[in-house]
């Protein structure tokens, strides 16, 4: 998708579809209360054009409620679309960002190419020009994506040029920052997503990691892909427990991001979860949506496109990034329930479960980080089914053992607008996973499961300021929205991306 920035007048462009966003100023409650649906233009041919219909009652504004017309009087444009934000009160940049995507996955089965979208004119705190500008091509982006790669009949119907027209007012110079930056991260949240929507077939730890290598070359990464040898090496017991009941050698994937002139201060260390299938081991799955289960690499997909954004934004802070992929398997050489694994750190672990294998790659991984010098932590992984039942597909997962850095991750999610909820810790989850035979177990049953999981990786992290994302309930989009496809989310990307822009010098 070709993405313009244009600061041209409404009226005179010329394109297949011009998309205004409306809000309802409505404000009374009670049978009575009609919408108000209001354009966010003072366009005055716009506004004409549409003037009728918003006058029918026909249409409220509600968010990603769309209304199309064709030849609208006035306009260089050949369709005009409304797209709601919602009621005024509500309105935020992210119902911009996902009116853009609703008006670029309007255009897409219609079969058109090309359309503009317009930044709403009547600057407010809760709809700032470059705040609205970066989140709509987000979205816009974000929109163009279906997961339809492998359909030999596929149409490729994706938008080919988006143009987004931002009020000749505005400060030039911060919205086209702005939109520049939200290109770099819609294109990266894609990054992950496309990786995610990869089959368990296509995309091998071994070829997750030339993907990485790949993505790190473009964009100027260090890279480093290791196997088996290294884990061997690097004495990583729980991760390699994991990955010795597989034809398919595990990846270690270390990437680098080291600004020039940046040479003290933190060094943050991103770990992912990289299981590209994970079949339970031979505590096997039950069949049904067993297929699913090749987006248990989504955490590593994540820390991959926040990678790919962070060396194209270039904060002054310095990253590495750690994804363990591997695959989950049952064999003749699988790890066993009851096998006692030692990891890196040196604690042993009482498997219970062969299906609780992230949080084994994971605590290698978080040791490797902090060998390699990092000094905070941040971790994603679609780790337990706990977490969808306690939070729904509403909410991913978050846990810290550090007020001041959870803190800077909460700022984060007011920029991204993806929802995470924090989820506590304790030394009474921490009892649930003591063992008789070894320093800790690796489930701690059915109740508390999310917690149980984030105190095993809390051993791992230590002392060193940490936060885990348990991704599990929404790295994969059951049913399409108005502006996104079903299929991989690319969740945590922009969050990831956004706490590590507040560590820059
Ligand atoms: N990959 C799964 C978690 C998962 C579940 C991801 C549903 C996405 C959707 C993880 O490896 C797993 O199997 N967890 C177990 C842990 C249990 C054995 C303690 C679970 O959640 O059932
Ligand atoms: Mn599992
Ligand atoms: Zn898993």
């Amino acid at each position: 998708m070709k993405t313009t920035l244009s600061f041209a007048n409404l009226a005179a462009i010329q394109t297949e579809l011009l998309a205004v966003p409306a809000i309802d100023t409505q404000t009374e409650k009670g049978p009575n209360a009609k919408s108000a649906p209001t354009l966010l233009t003072a366009d005055p041919a716009v506004t004409a054009a549409a003037t009728a219909v918003l006058a029918s009652g026909e249409y409220k504004a509600g968010a990603n409620e769309t209304l199309l017309l064709h030849a609208p009087p006035g306009l260089a444009a050949k369709r005009l679309l409304i797209v709601g934000l919602g009621k005024q009160a509500k309105a935020t940049v992210h119902s911009v960002r996902n009116a853009a995507g609703t008006a670029v996955r309007f255009s897409k089965p219609r079969g058109i190419r090309e359309l503009a979208f317009a930044l709403p004119e009547n600057e407010s705190k809760s709809l700032p020009p470059a705040g609205v500008a970066r989140a709509a091509i987000e979205g816009a982006l974000v929109g163009d994506f279906d997961p339809d790669t492998y359909r030999s009949d596929r149409k490729d119907q994706s938008v080919q040029s988006f143009t987004l027209l931002a009020p000749a007012g505005a400060d030039r110079a911060a919205v086209e920052s702005a939109f520049a930056e939200g290109v770099t991260i819609g294109e990266s949240q894609n990054f992950t997503r496309s990786l995610v929507n990869e089959p368990g077939n296509k995309l091998t730890p071994t070829i997750m990691g030339q993907r990485a290598a790949a993505m790190a070359k473009e964009v100027g990464l260090a890279c480093e892909v290791h196997s088996t040898e290294k884990l061997h090496e690097l004495k990583m017991g729980a991760f390699w427990g994991v990955s010795q009941g597989s034809e398919e050698p595990p990846a270690l994937i270390v990437l680098r991001y080291e600004p020039p002139g940046v040479t003290d201060g933190p060094v943050l260390g991103l770990v992912g979860k990289g299981i590209t299938f994970d079949t339970g081991g031979i505590s096997i799955k039950p069949g049904d949506n067993m297929e699913k289960m090749k987006y248990d690499m989504a955490g590593g997909a994540a820390m991959l496109g926040a990678m790919r954004a962070i060396a194209q934004l270039k904060p002054k802070v310095r990253v590495i990034a750690i994804v363990c992929a591997s695959e989950n398997m049952p064999d003749g050489k699988a790890y066993k329930p009851g096998d006692v694994l030692t990891a890196m750190s040196g604690k042993t672990i009482d498997i219970i479960n062969t299906d609780a294998e992230g949080r084994l790659v994971l605590a290698d991984g978080l040791c490797y980080a902090k060998k390699l010098g990092a000094t905070h932590l941040i971790d994603a992984a679609t780790l337990t089914g706990a977490i969808g039942v306690a939070l729904g597909k509403i909410n991913a997962g978050a846990f810290s053992n550090d007020e001041a850095t959870f803190e800077k991750f909460n700022a984060a999610l007011a920029i991204s607008g993806e929802k995470f909820w924090r989820m506590p810790l304790g030394e009474e989850y921490a009892d649930l996973i003591k063992s008789d035979i070894a320093d800790i177990k690796n489930t701690g049953g059915r109740y508390g499961g999310a917690s149980t999981a984030a105190e095993f990786l809390k051993v791992f992290a230590e002392d060193t300021p940490w936060i885990h994302l348990d991704i599990a309930g929404l790295a994969w989009i059951d049913e399409s929205k108005p502006y996104v496809a079903s299929g991989p989310s690319g969740i945590a990307v922009r969050s990831i991306l956004e706490w590590v822009r507040s560590f820059s010098a």
